[in-house]
């Protein structure tokens, strides 16, 4: 068995997609991302070398470093170019339509039968995904963290239907190529951390939206009682409220658990566009990117 992957394809260049695209191209890899217009590809482009930038300045890369990474990757707005890909990680929105139609593309359009055809999904049954291929035995959920190039976690998730060597591959691609600590979940929405993570910011939300306790004092609470980097609710900016309420009504679809129902606050912030970060405010406000 051998790894030997050398073309990558990343689809979609947000927050997560930005992060897996530069840690491939970090690890020496040729990387083709694929973005739905040409200010999207420039925006990803942006997020990527802005990334790339602090890490120059924080010392974990020199200049030359950052420069060879930027020339192993491009940009494309058309899958059709992933032909020659021997892996590709999928990282747009958690909508369940529109992922199923980008592995039914993919298995259309990559040549490589071995090829692996990887989901960053946080939450949507990786079975899903396959059956949506002709080649579900290579389909798997390749789950990173955000910020990727920080974080050292994967969740790898087989499916009922993927092979071992699919997953054996997928595993030394992430600890021997990408450094990556890896960790193994049953195909169940959430995996292991979302499961755990989500009823905690929800929990969060709730007692913010119930007047028990001010943002910051929740934030301030975690972060000095239990030494998290961040409190809940500006992890929940970090993460983005539209993923964070989708990953939670995924939880709630598959458990029907109340420690998983999105509360109200949580609907009403994302429906007026109050998204975290990424747009200037959530449950704090930013600066604009
Ligand atoms: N490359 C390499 N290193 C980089 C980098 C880059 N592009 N950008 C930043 N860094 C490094 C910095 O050099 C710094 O390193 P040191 O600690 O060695 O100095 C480190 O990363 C932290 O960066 P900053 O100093 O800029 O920021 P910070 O100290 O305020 O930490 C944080 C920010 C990393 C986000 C930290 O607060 C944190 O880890 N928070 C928790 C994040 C978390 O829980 N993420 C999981 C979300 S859940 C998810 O993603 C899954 C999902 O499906 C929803």
């Amino acid at each position: 068995m051998t790894i030997e992957i050398q073309r990558v394809g990343v689809v979609g260049c947000g927050l997560m997609g930005s992060g897996i695209a530069e840690v491939c191209a970090r690890a020496g890899l040729q990387v083709l991302v694929r973005e739905i217009d040409e200010a999207a590809c420039e925006s990803g482009r942006g997020r990527i070398v802005g990334s790339l930038d602090r890490g120059v300045a924080s010392g974990k890369l020199s200049e030359e470093e950052r420069d060879e990474a930027v020339d192993r990757l491009s940009f494309t707005v058309d899958l059709a170019e992933f032909a020659d890909r021997q892996l590709v990680v999928e990282a747009i929105a958690e909508d369940e339509g529109l992922k199923t139609e980008v592995f039914a593309t993919l298995d259309r359009v990559v040549e490589d039968r071995d090829a692996i055809l990887a989901s960053n999904t946080s939450s949507i049954p990786v079975m899903k995904l396959g059956i949506a291929t002709d080649r579900p035995a290579q389909v798997l959920g390749v789950h990173f963290f955000n910020p990727v190039p920080v974080l050292k976690l994967v969740e790898l998730v087989p499916s009922l239907m993927t092979s071992d060597e699919t997953t054996a591959r997928a595993d030394r691609f992430a600890t021997e190529v990408l450094n990556k600590r890896v960790i193994r979940s049953t195909d169940r929405a959430g995996f292991v951390v979302n499961a755990l993570l989500i009823p905690y910011l929800l929990s969060a939300i709730r007692m913010l939206e119930s007047g028990f306790a001010t943002a910051e004092d929740i934030d301030t609470g975690m972060v000095e009682g239990c030494s998290h980097p961040m409190g809940p609710l500006r992890l929940t900016d970090l993460i983005g409220l539209d993923t964070t309420l989708a990953v939670a009504d995924s939880l709630y679809q598959e458990f029907k658990e109340p420690l998983y129902a999105p509360p109200p606050l949580l609907s009403r912030m994302v429906e007026a566009g109050l998204l975290g970060r990424k747009s200037a405010r959530g449950f704090y406000e930013y600066r604009p990117r």
